[in-house]
């Protein structure tokens, strides 16, 4: 396991899609552990392939309800809308609102290649937008409303 370096905003890799995992061995296992690793040392709640320069379709998500590892995660169902503040790893410093889906159900494969279904509302569903995002190379500063970066929350 190791922590690995997330590029920042304006690295082209970023704006890459991100192409399909089509083998589960032991480099993407890999993959996934440090992807974790990363997440956590960085005190996000999810990370994307792309952001570790590694452009495959693989997603990790920990919102506080235990680690989710999707690989070739895709929405199949959104419902309803809301705004709310975001942040990404990529974009250290800087928070704003997006309008996100209130509910999503993402399919994908996990790490013992069993189709698995995950249905997000809230934050959940917020993070599983915003990462699967990344796979296409779209930052949520790309789906800014207003800026709230130095502004107290909550
Ligand atoms: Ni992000």
């Amino acid at each position: 396991m190791a922590i690995r370096r997330i590029l920042r905003e304006g690295d082209e890799t970023l704006r890459k899609t991100s192409r399909p995992v089509t083998e589960i061995d032991k480099r993407l296992k890999t993959l996934l552990d440090d992807m974790a690793d990363t997440m956590y040392a960085a005190d996000g709640v999810g990370l994307a392939a792309p952001q570790v320069g590694v452009l495959r379709r693989v997603v990790v998500i920990d919102v506080g309800e235990g680690l989710l590892e999707l690989i070739n995660p895709e929405i199949v169902e959104t419902e309803g809308s809301y705004v709310d503040v975001e942040g990404c790893l990529s974009v250290p410093g800087r928070r704003a609102t997006v309008e996100r889906p209130e509910r999503c159900v993402v399919q994908a494969i996990n790490r013992k290649g069993q189709l698995i279904e995950v249905e997000g509302t809230g934050l959940l569903a917020r993070a599983l937008c915003h990462e699967l995002d990344h796979l296409d190379g779209v930052l949520y500063v790309d789906k800014i409303i207003e800026d709230v970066t130095g502004r107290e929350d909550e």
